[in-house]
């Protein structure tokens, strides 16, 4: 069997402009959609995140910030950056890029940011509505990563879905989004004893741990529904995921590349929940 591959890109362009009118509604009444996203420190590879964040709300017309701070800035002054946004009614969604240096508390951090501007979804009363059931803002790694399976016609309810990884921005939040689904969820972690026997029990495959082609052909299920959120640099410094493509494409139903699969649907579900974030914040 060859594997369908999912076009992340393609899906995420049609999910922009679904989007794109949604924005453009707001403007139509005098207001335009506004992220406001800030660095600490230059970390490279956060810097191009970041990058690509502004850009990707400069396509679809919203206004942003790019706010740069510099490494050794104090918590409390960051802390002060963030209620000042938080105040700042052209910004409808803040989020400051992870990680942040050593000495600043990221809890503190995000727990600083209003919950109605928290388009990252990390802050304890946004995690706490994923959880229940209710209406907050959800992380846009798993968010995207749900929409990719639902536009490729993969069934969720009632089939067996395994998360590989716990973070807060991507394993527990996308097992939480398909529980919610109605999955029967699985959570693995890298300490897992024996993870192919869970692997290989799979209907849908999500993959989040970092370790590049950690997940091989012979580790999954025939038919199944791979999603690779993982972003590596091989052995010739060539970008790939956690899962071991060419082998896994061999066995896999549905696949996601890497790149080109989960990657640019975070950056639009950022721009989602940014426009949603301005449309809750217009009906108040
Ligand atoms: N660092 C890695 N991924 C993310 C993300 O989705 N949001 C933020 N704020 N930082 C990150």
């Amino acid at each position: 069997m060859t594997a369908r591959i999912i076009d992340g890109k393609k899906i995420a362009q049609e999910v922009r402009a679904e989007w794109k009118v949604r924005a453009d509604a707001l403007k139509a009444q005098g207001i335009t959609p506004g992220l406001a996203v800030i660095i600490v420190g230059d970390d490279p590879a956060s810097k191009v995140y970041v990058a690509n964040k502004v850009k990707a709300c400069a396509e679809l017309g919203l206004y942003s910030e790019h706010i740069a701070l510099p490494a050794d800035i104090s918590e409390a002054a960051l802390l002060a950056k963030i209620a000042e946004i938080n105040a700042n009614p052209k910004i409808h969604g803040l989020l400051v890029q992870l990680p942040v240096p050593k000495h600043i508390d990221s809890s503190k951090v995000i727990e600083a940011i209003s919950p109605e501007k928290d388009v990252d979804g990390f802050h304890p009363i946004n995690v706490g509505a994923l959880s229940t059931g209710n209406t907050g803002f959800v992380p846009c790694t798993p968010y995207g990563s749900m929409i990719l399976l639902q536009k490729s016609g993969v069934s969720i309810e009632g089939k067996h879905a395994v998360v590989i990884g716990r973070s807060n921005i991507v394993g527990k939040p996308m097992a939480m989004m398909l529980l919610q689904a109605n999955a029967t969820v699985t959570i693995c972690t890298s300490k897992t004893v024996d993870l192919a026997k869970y692997t290989r029990d799979a209907d849908i495959l999500v993959v989040a741990i970092g370790k590049a082609k950690m997940v091989t052909g012979n580790m999954i299920k025939p038919g199944a529904a791979v999603i690779d959120v993982g972003m590596n640099r091989d052995e010739h410094g060539k970008l790939c995921g956690d899962v071991d493509f060419e082998s896994a494409k061999e066995v896999a139903g549905w696949i996601t590349p890497v790149p080109g699969g989960v990657g640019p649907m975070t950056i639009t579900m950022l721009v989602a929940n940014t426009v949603q974030a301005a449309e809750r914040a217009t009906v108040k």
